[in-house]
């Protein structure tokens, strides 16, 4: 069981995006926390076919695509994370897809995602990185969830693989979020007689 829930939405091996996660994984298990990095390379995810069958309550949504199995982890989770490279000024398609699905099954039901503490992370060549970040605040925000900040927005600037390694600005920021995201988990479940 992992303490946050890092979802990587990039089909690239060791890409940027994954850099910015473990930078981000690395500040939350220096506060005590266990993070778990979880790729989209490889997985396709379908956008929401509407069924409504997650709106039954079955914690579940009906596609069999894997998605499920993310769904029982952040279930268990304290956090979440969403990275994404930039895609034409917005997030990747598959990880919106992710989110929205994910959005539907917390809404259906358990709402799981509500007091959820995390937020957005972009990374792209050059311009769409606000644009990126906003799309996914959507997601934080309708699901009643805890979005922690930075000393910037949680930008970061790269092309090829590996790139964004030496945009020091950007690791520093996405860093320190990961560290907010950690202290906050742990002052909301200290124990207020302490
Ligand atoms: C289909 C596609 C669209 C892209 N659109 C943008 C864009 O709008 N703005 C930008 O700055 N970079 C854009 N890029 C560049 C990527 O965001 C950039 O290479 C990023 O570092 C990729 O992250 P990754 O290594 O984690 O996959 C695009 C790349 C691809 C493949």
């Amino acid at each position: 069981m992992s303490d946050v829930i890092i979802l990587n939405g990039s089909p690239r091996a060791n890409g940027n995006t994954e850099i910015l996660c473990r930078e981000c994984a690395a500040e939350i298990e220096k506060s005590g926390l266990k993070p778990e990095i979880i790729s989209f390379r490889g997985k396709e995810f379908r956008s929401c076919i509407a069924c409504g069958s997650c709106k039954k309550k079955i914690g579940s949504c009906s596609i069999d695509d894997g998605l499920n199995e993310i769904i029982e982890k952040i279930k268990d989770a304290k956090g979440l994370i969403v990275a994404s490279p930039v895609y034409f000024g917005t997030a990747r398609g598959e990880i919106m897809s992710a989110v929205q699905r994910i959005s539907m099954v917390s809404y259906g039901g358990e709402r799981f995602l509500s007091k959820m503490v995390g937020g957005p992370i972009a990374v792209g060549r050059r311009g769409g990185h606000t644009s990126t970040i906003q799309e996914l605040l959507m997601f934080y925000f309708i699901n009643d969830m805890i979005v922690a900040g930075s000393d910037y927005w949680n930008i970061a600037f790269g092309k090829q693989a590996g790139e964004v390694a030496e945009d020091e600005e950007g690791l520093l920021t996405v860093r320190k979020f990961g560290g907010n995201v950690a202290e906050i988990i742990k002052a909301m479940n200290r124990d207020i007689t302490e």
